[in-house]
C-alpha cells in the first residue's frame, strides 16, 4: 500500500478548509496543504487573528491553531501543491449551472475539469485523485479520461469520498462522522485513503463501495434529508388551518424509531449551498435517463420548500392589513442557519425579495454576516437595481437597532442568542400592535404573548 505523506486539496471553502484541517489534525506524519485560486481566501486562512478565517464554524479556530504551520498549509501555489502530493482532494464548488444544457438544474462541472486538465498537465508521479466535492453519478469516469487523455503517463486512480459535514458542526461532524465513505476501484489506493481516516475514525465506520454507488450515496442522502424538511413543513401548513402544532406532531411521529426525531423542525425552508443544488441535479440526471416519475417525485421537494418561503412572506404581508409598503420589518437572522456565517440560498433572501417586491423596509440584523455579503445575495438576485436595493434594505451591528421602530420582526435563522433579548425592552420600541413573524418557531410564544406581541409561528 502506498505510503501518504503528503495531502494536497483544491479548494479552500467550507469543506475543504474544515475537513483537512481535521486530517492534518489526527495525521501528523502527513502534511497537508490546502490550495486555491482566491487569494484574499487564502490570506484570510493564514490570518494571525483566528477570528478572520474566511469559515466561522464552532471550533475550527482551535483545530487550525494547533495544525497550521506544523503540518498543515495554505497557498495559492496550485501547481506546487500538485506536483509534489500522493494524493489529491477536489474540493471545488459545483454550483448548478446557470447557461446552456441543463440550465437550473445541472451540476456546472466547469471548475472539476479545470482542476482535472492541471492535474494532468503537472503531475510527474502517479496519484490518486479524491473527488471531495459533491458530483454527478458517473463523474470519475470522465475524470479519469481527462486525466489519462491529457496527462503525462502517470497513474491516476480516482477515489469518491463524498464529504457529510453540516455547516455550523462541521468540527463536530468531521471528528465524529456517523461514517465515512469511500468509493473506488483499486483496492490499494482504497486502502490508502482509509488509512488516513483510521487515525481517528473507527473502522467499521469506514465504509467502502464502488465508485458510482458511492457519488450518488451523497445525491441520495441530502435529497432524502431535505425530503424530511419538505414533509414537516408541507404539514405544518396543514396544522395552522387545523389547530394542531407542528412540533408535538414533530415529537409525537419522531418518537417511532422507524421514523426517528432528527430533521423534524419545521421551518421557513430550508437553505444552505447543497441541498437544492444536489436535488435539482439528482432531479437532472434522472431526467437525462428519461426516469420521469422519479424526477417528478424528487422535484416535488424543491417546490414545497419555494412554496414554504412564498407562504411565510405573504402571511407577513396578509397578516400586516395587506401592505408592508413602507413599513419597517426587522429580520432576525440572515444565514441559511445558525453558527454559519454562509447565506447561499438562504431562506432570508426569498423572504426579504418578496417583501421589498411590496416596497416594505427591511431591516437586517445577524450576528455573523455582514452587510456586503446580505447586498451582495439580494443584487444576484437582479430582482431591482443596487440602488433600490440600498434604499430599502438596511444592515445594522446592534438587534435593538433594528427592532427599535418596527412594525414587525421576523425570525429567519435560529441563533441562540434571539432567544435571550429583552424582549420586554423591544416590545416597547417598537410599533403597535407589534408583530413577530417565527420562521423557526424559537421564541417563547407565552412570554411574547404575555408581553403583548402579535405572534404567528410556522405550524401553529
Ligand atoms: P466553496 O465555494 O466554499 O469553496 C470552493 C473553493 O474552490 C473556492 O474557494 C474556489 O475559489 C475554489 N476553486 C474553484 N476552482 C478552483 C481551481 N480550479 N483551483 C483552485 N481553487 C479553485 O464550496 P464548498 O461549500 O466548500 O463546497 C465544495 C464542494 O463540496 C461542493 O461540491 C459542495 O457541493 C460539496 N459539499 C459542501 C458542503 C458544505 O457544507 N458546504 C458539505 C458537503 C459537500
Ligand atoms: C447538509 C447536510 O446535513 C450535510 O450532511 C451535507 O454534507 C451538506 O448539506 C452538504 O452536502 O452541503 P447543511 O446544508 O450545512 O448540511 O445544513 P443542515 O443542517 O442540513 O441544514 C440545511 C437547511 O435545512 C438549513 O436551512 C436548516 O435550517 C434546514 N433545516 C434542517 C430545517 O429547516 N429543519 C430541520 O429539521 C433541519
Amino acid at each position: 500500500m502506498k505510503n501518504i505523506r503528503k495531502i494536497t486539496c483544491i479548494g479552500a471553502g467550507y469543506v475543504g478548509g474544515p475537513t483537512m484541517s481535521v486530517i492534518a489534525q489526527k495525521n501528523l506524519n502527513v502534511e497537508v496543504t490546502v490550495v486555491d485560486l482566491n487569494e484574499t481566501r487564502i490570506a484570510a486562512w493564514n490570518d494571525d487573528d483566528l477570528s478572520k478565517l474566511p469559515v466561522y464554524e464552532p471550533g475550527l479556530d482551535e483545530v487550525v491553531k494547533e495544525a497550521r504551520g506544523r503540518n498543515l498549509f495554505f497557498s495559492t501555489d496550485v501547481d506546487k501543491a500538485i506536483d509534489e502530493a500522493d494524493m489529491i482532494f477536489i474540493s471545488v464548488n459545483t454550483p448548478t449551472k446557470t447557461y446552456g444544457k441543463g440550465k437550473g438544474q445541472a451540476a456546472d462541472l466547469k471548475y472539476i475539469e479545470l482542476c482535472a486538465r492541471q492535474i494532468a498537465a503537472v503531475a510527474k508521479s502517479d496519484k490518486i485523485v479524491v473527488e471531495k466535492s459533491t458530483l454527478p453519478v458517473r463523474t470519475a469516469e470522465a475524470l479519469k479520461s481527462i486525466l489519462d487523455n491529457t496527462g503525462n503517463g502517470v497513474n491516476f486512480h480516482i477515489l469518491s469520498n463524498p464529504e457529510f459535514l453540516a455547516e455550523g458542526t462541521a468540527v463536530t461532524d468531521l471528528h465524529n462522522p456517523d461514517r465515512v465513505l469511500i468509493g473506488g476501484e483499486d483496492a490499494d489506493a482504497i486502502e490508502a485513503l482509509v488509512s488516513v481516516y483510521e487515525a481517528w475514525v473507527p473502522r467499521e465506520r469506514i465504509l467502502t463501495t464502488n465508485l458510482w454507488s458511492s457519488e450518488l450515496s451523497k445525491l441520495v442522502a441530502n435529497a432524502f434529508l431535505a425530503q424530511r424538511v419538505s414533509s414537516i413543513n408541507a404539514i405544518s401548513e396543514l396544522c395552522e388551518v387545523t389547530g394542531a402544532n407542528v412540533d408535538e406532531v414533530s415529537r409525537a411521529i419522531g418518537q417511532d424509531s422507524r421514523i426517528g426525531s432528527k430533521f423534524l423542525k419545521a421551518s421557513v425552508g430550508f437553505g444552505g449551498s447543497c441541498f437544492q443544488k444536489d436535488i435539482l441535479n439528482l432531479v437532472y440526471i434522472a431526467r437525462t435517463y428519461n426516469l420521469h416519475a422519479v424526477a417528478d417525485y424528487w422535484e416535488q421537494v424543491i417546490l414545497l420548500n419555494d412554496h414554504q418561503k412564498t407562504r411565510f412572506a405573504e402571511n407577513i404581508i396578509k397578516t400586516m392589513y395587506n401592505t408592508v409598503n413602507g413599513k419597517s420589518i426587522a429580520f432576525l437572522g440572515w444565514a441559511f442557519k445558525k453558527d454559519t456565517n454562509d447565506t447561499r440560498e438562504s431562506a432570508a433572501i426569498y423572504v426579504a425579495d418578496h417583501l421589498l417586491a411590496e416596497e416594505a423596509n427591511v431591516i437586517v440584523y445577524d450576528p455573523k454576516v455582514p452587510a456586503e455579503q446580505i447586498y451582495k445575495d439580494l443584487d444576484y438576485l437582479g430582482t431591482r437595481s443596487p440602488e433600490d436595493n440600498r434604499r430599502l434594505v438596511k444592515v445594522v451591528n446592534d438587534p435593538y437597532e433594528a427592532l427599535s421602530g418596527a412594525h414587525a420582526a421576523a425570525v429567519l435563522t435560529e441563533w441562540d442568542e434571539f432567544k435571550g433579548y429583552d424582549w420586554a425592552k423591544i416590545k416597547e420600541d417598537m410599533k403597535r400592535p407589534s408583530f413577530v413573524f417565527d420562521g423557526r418557531k424559537l421564541l417563547d410564544r407565552k412570554q411574547l404573548l404575555e408581553l403583548g406581541f402579535a405572534y404567528y409561528a410556522i405550524g401553529e
